[in-house]
């Protein structure tokens, strides 16, 4: 059942939108927002309706103050340019990216896709991006209102031996201008990289990034998995994270079983988002917050598109979590329904704060 918000989304944008092929709808909401704010007083409406605050809501993860958990998860701002609208449309925060050391066209079109009985995208992106260079040269004039994620990843055409390169060239580039850094090894949709999700070739880049970039990390840093993996790999892998002084780990990217789409016989190739990788990204996240026993924060994303869903990851351990599909199928007031009902909850519940939920259902 939709709530009224989403129901105003569905009986007017969306109608427009899904019209399109998603990629032309995604150029469309930019257009609009860039629109949107030349005209004096909408903004300023918008962010009304979107933004919903309560001391509750409140939090600190890795050192860094969050006027609320739910964040834009990365792939929906990939240049950084929509960075400046989202931080007036509710989020606490907005991970831009991926981006890579050098500038990159991307795969082929079409390479995003609607299965809409699923509630779900594909995608095979690609990384397109700007490159760090034209991305600094973007982003440094915007004004910081929240925090702000830096999501690297690799070049197609870099030769996987100098990979290491690639994320230090990012890194030193953009950690001025964010709060906290990803390394992103679990796109499906560069080849190999997800190669570096294998125990030595894990190890061995993240020393790699960690010394090129003179012994430490610039700005907090997180790793990013795929739900793919097996559990002891991911167990395995969180270890290393603890080793190398990591300051988390966000759980998960897409997922490339095509099985998890129930609807349709046919699927496309790239990673799949939304309702079917709901679940397993639970339950990676519960068996990493089992593992890493709060010493270092979790940030939970795949499939939330409702408060039930992210109490969901919250109670499975997750400090911060973070929408992208959802948002396309519920609607620009979908973070306000989150965090609504999350206020309301813990106002039922007599909690106090959010942290107080984190794992509560990790037996
Ligand atoms: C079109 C699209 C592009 C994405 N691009 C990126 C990306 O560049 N880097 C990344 O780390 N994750 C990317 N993601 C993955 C999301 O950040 C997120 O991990 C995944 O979609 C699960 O969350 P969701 O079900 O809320 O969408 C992308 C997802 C979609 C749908």
């Amino acid at each position: 059942m939709l709530n009224p918000r989403e129901l105003i989304y569905e009986t007017t944008l969306k109608q427009f939108f899904f019209r399109l092929n998603p990629e032309n709808a995604h150029e469309l909401s930019k257009n609009l927002l860039q629109m949107a704010n030349s005209l004096p007083f909408v903004f300023p409406i918008l962010e009304k309706l979107t933004t919903y605050e309560s001391p509750r809501l409140r939090v600190n993860v890795a050192g860094i103050d969050f006027k609320n958990p739910l964040g834009m998860a990365a792939g929906f701002d990939k240049t950084g340019e929509l960075y400046p609208f989202l931080a007036r449309l509710g989020f606490g925060h907005v991970e831009i990216g991926t981006i890579t050391g050098e500038e990159q066209p991307g795969n082929p079109k079409p390479r995003i896709f609607r299965y809409e009985k699923d509630s779900a995208l594909v995608n095979r992106m690609g990384f397109n991006n700007p490159g760090c260079d034209k991305a600094y040269e973007m982003i440094v004039k915007q004004e910081k209102k929240i925090p702000r994620g830096i999501n690297a990843g690799k070049t197609k055409l870099v030769p996987v031996e100098n990979t290491i390169d690639d994320y230090v060239r990012t890194f030193k580039k953009l950690s001025s201008l964010g709060d906290y850094g990803v390394i992103n090894i679990s796109s499906p949709n560069t080849p190999g990289l997800r190669n570096f999700q294998e125990k030595d070739a894990f190890v061995a880049l993240i020393n790699g990034i960690k010394k090129g970039l003179g012994g430490k990390f610039l700005i907090p840093t997180f790793i990013k998995l795929a739900p793919d993996l097996d559990d002891s790999v991911i167990e395995e892998l969180l270890d290393i994270t603890l080793d190398f002084g990591l300051a988390g780990v966000i759980l998960t990217n897409t997922t490339i079983d095509k099985k998890k789409i129930s609807h349709y016989t046919s699927v496309e190739d790239g990673g799949i988002s939304g309702v079917p990788v709901r679940k397993r990204s639970t339950d990676v996240i519960r068996l990493a917050f089992k593992k890493l026993k709060g010493r270092v924060p979790i940030i939970g994303v795949g499939g939330i598109d409702s408060g039930e869903a992210a109490l969901e990851k919250i109670q499975a351990g997750a400090s911060l979590f973070q929408i992208y599909t959802g948002y396309i199928y519920k609607g620009p007031l979908l973070p306000f329904s989150i965090l609504e009902y999350l206020d309301k909850f813990m106002k039922r519940q007599g909690v106090v704060h959010i942290s107080e939920l984190v794992g509560t259902e990790v037996k």
